[in-house]
């Protein structure tokens, strides 16, 4: 049924109450959301979905638990292309009103659905939209198995909206319980409790009993298969994928184990990895119970799994206290970067750590560098009102949240700020939080009013200031100064032979490339490709860093290469980089557009639509 034109009056009525004061941050204004959770808001989901790979559409029934805290005449979901059929009410299914409200850019739209004051349950019935955003669906031959279909979710920032109408705030939290219908040949899988293997039914039921925001909503269907590492941690992947995965992956018990030693139990249950196919459009998502992740960093040497310790480390940061809206994300990001580095330097030693800290510096430099040293969008709180989200996603919120958080640590010293997280997390865990909320919380348990102290971390600075603060903490490894050496001798005598064999890990050979010279000719470049064989190396982090050089100074042969990792690799922040090089010649240009004609089938929407923008 159509959206009732009785409807209009109630809406009218509506427009003029004027609204009432959020009553906790958890329901503070966000930008990217048309939900008002604090008149009517969501808290459990029911979902039941079938997954049809012929249409490519997941069709169903959300049936929503609200509470509706003002005796408020409607309840707002946020949708992106779904087709709602029909909206009832109770158990009753009584049929009730709904409207769609106008397209805004981003966001889609309003599904405003008309409640009694006592309205407990919305079941909503509807299918996904051809352009759903948050869907990849692949055919047989994208997969490594090729012989079945499989389709996967990427809800992260607003995408969950483009498969479950929902509200889509990360200030809003649900639990919820889904069964879900796919081809008897494939396995579903959920962020939530999972099956492990395939049934002969094809019908999977779902569990969630913590409450999470709607953008850790995740579903993977395919040719599955599961093996565990250790009690309580394991691997999803297609078959033929898996060992190997297994291998890759074999610390992930270790990582939990180290996490929870650091800042508290694993409120989870089981840990899980979920293998995705290259077209995966992130290195690693974070969704509860199972992390997705790419397949390109299964490099064969274990040398690009501290992803892992970054997804991992979401399960507090993140998953636990959440950000409340975008404009807070880096107390998701910035956290998570902190912790995954601190998993880094248990596990893996203190020069590994090092080694992220000196990246992570010329990650923040240049990312200033780009969007300007004045930018507003360099402060920590940003305001990407009217903007997509995801232009938010980047690395201020991902290192100047860090080195906020290493400056903070710096000045209070680590047995203390160690003690403060952990409360941190504690005392708000299953809580979405403001930047406001925690800068509250800082001064309270950790400031303390301390004028001297307060001046040394320079909150303001970091949070509401632009560029990188004065008190930046120092970074440096001893390795990597080793390699500033060679690059020295390097740079006088043009020699490189016998340069490879002094670099022992991919870091290090990360940043050998991140210290060449500006203006290499492609013939230098082609003295040090014969010594290290960069252009074929397996490791993407290498590849990403020497591919857009090899570009920027033409030096061709590694084009084929190139292409291929284009062609292979869906990880967008691996490949848009790439494309960007390619665009700054025009000649560089007209090839970019060349593989992304043969790419883009393969790209996930949110790959290709972003890369779209890039190529016009
Ligand atoms: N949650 C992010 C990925 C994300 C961010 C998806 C914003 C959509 C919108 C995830 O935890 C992440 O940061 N992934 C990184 C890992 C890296 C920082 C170790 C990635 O995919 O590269
Ligand atoms: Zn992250």
């Amino acid at each position: 049924m159509k959206a009732s034109f009785l409807f209009i009056p109630i809406l009218m009525i509506l427009s003029c109450t004027t609204k009432k004061a959020t009553e906790s941050s958890a329901s503070a204004n966000d930008p990217h959301s048309f939900a008002r959770p604090s008149e009517a808001v969501a808290k459990h989901l029911d979902l039941d979905i079938k997954v049809e790979f012929e249409s490519q559409q997941i069709s169903g029934k959300a049936v929503w638990t609200i509470e509706n805290k003002t005796a408020a005449k409607e309840i707002i979901f946020d949708d992106s292309q779904l087709n709602i059929q029909k909206i009832t009410l109770g158990p009753e299914e009584k049929e009730t009103t709904f409207e769609l409200g106008k397209e805004v850019e981003f966001l889609g739209k309003p599904l405003h659905v008309a409640i009694a004051p006592d309205t407990k349950q919305i079941n909503i019935y509807y299918s996904t939209g051809k352009g759903a955003s948050a869907l990849q669906w692949l055919q047989p031959q994208q997969t490594a198995g090729k012989k079945h279909p499989y389709l996967f979710t990427q809800s992260q920032a607003i995408a969950a909206r483009s498969w479950v109408p929902c509200q889509d705030s990360p200030g809003i939290r649900f639990t919820y319980n889904a069964r879900v219908t796919v081809p008897k040949e494939l396995l579903a899988l959920m962020s939530a409790e999972n099956p492990q293997a395939k049934n002969s039914t094809g019908v999977y039921e779902f569990k969630q009993v913590h409450p999470i925001p709607s953008y850790l909503l995740a579903l993977a269907v395919g040719d599955i298969t599961f093996k565990a590492v250790d009690g309580r941690t394991g691997v999803y992947a297609e078959p033929s994928v898996l060992d190997k995965a297994v291998y890759e992956f074999a610390d992930m018990g270790k990582m939990v184990t180290a996490a929870e030693k650091l800042y508290g139990p694993y409120r989870w249950g089981r840990y899980d990895l979920l293998v995705l196919p290259p077209s995966f459009p992130f290195g690693g998502m974070e969704n509860p119970n199972l992390t997705f992740i790419t397949p390109t960093i299964i490099a064969g040497d274990r040398s690009l799994v501290s992803i892992i310790c970054h997804e991992l480390a979401h399960s507090w940061s993140g998953n636990l206290v959440t950000n409340a809206t975008w404009n807070d994300f880096w107390l998701n990001e910035g956290f998570t970067n902190y912790f995954e580095r601190r998993i880094d330097e248990e596990i893996f030693g203190k020069q590994e750590a090092e080694m992220q800290e000196v990246f992570a510096k010329q990650a923040l430099e240049e990312t200033v560098k780009d969007m300007g040293a004045t930018s507003k969008d360099t402060h920590l709180k940003t305001d990407y009102t009217n903007r997509s989200p995801d232009e938010g996603t980047n690395d201020i919120a991902y290192e100047k949240g860090y080195f906020f958080l290493r400056a903070i640590e710096e000045a209070v010293g680590r047995e203390k700020f160690d003690a403060f997280l952990r409360n941190h997390f504690d005392g708000h865990a299953f809580q979405s939080l403001s930047t406001e909320d925690f800068l509250k919380d800082l001064d309270q348990n950790l400031i303390k009013g301390d004028k001297v102290l307060e001046e040394k971390i320079k909150v303001n600075d970091w949070v509401y200031g632009p560029g990188i603060p004065t008190n930046l903490v120092a970074v440096g490894s001893a390795r990597f100064k080793a390699i500033d050496a060679l690059l020295a001798d390097w740079k006088k005598t043009g020699v490189a032979k016998g340069l490879a064999k002094q670099l022992s890990s991919n870091n290090e050979r990360k940043y050998f490339i991140s210290g060449l010279p500006a203006g290499l000719s492609a013939a230098q470049m082609q003295v040090l490709d014969a010594e290290f064989n960069f252009t074929g190396s397996h490791n993407t982090d290498i590849q990403k860093a020497w591919y857009v050089l090899a570009i920027r100074h033409g030096y061709k042969a590694a084009d084929p290469q190139i292409k291929n990792y284009l062609l292979t690799n869906g990880r967008m922040w691996h490949i848009i980089p790439v494309y960007k090089a390619y665009m700054a010649s025009p000649e560089g240009a007209k090839l970019a557009r060349e593989i992304y004609k043969i790419a883009r089938p393969n790209y996930h929407p949110m790959t290709y639509q972003a890369i779209d923008e890039l190529l016009k």
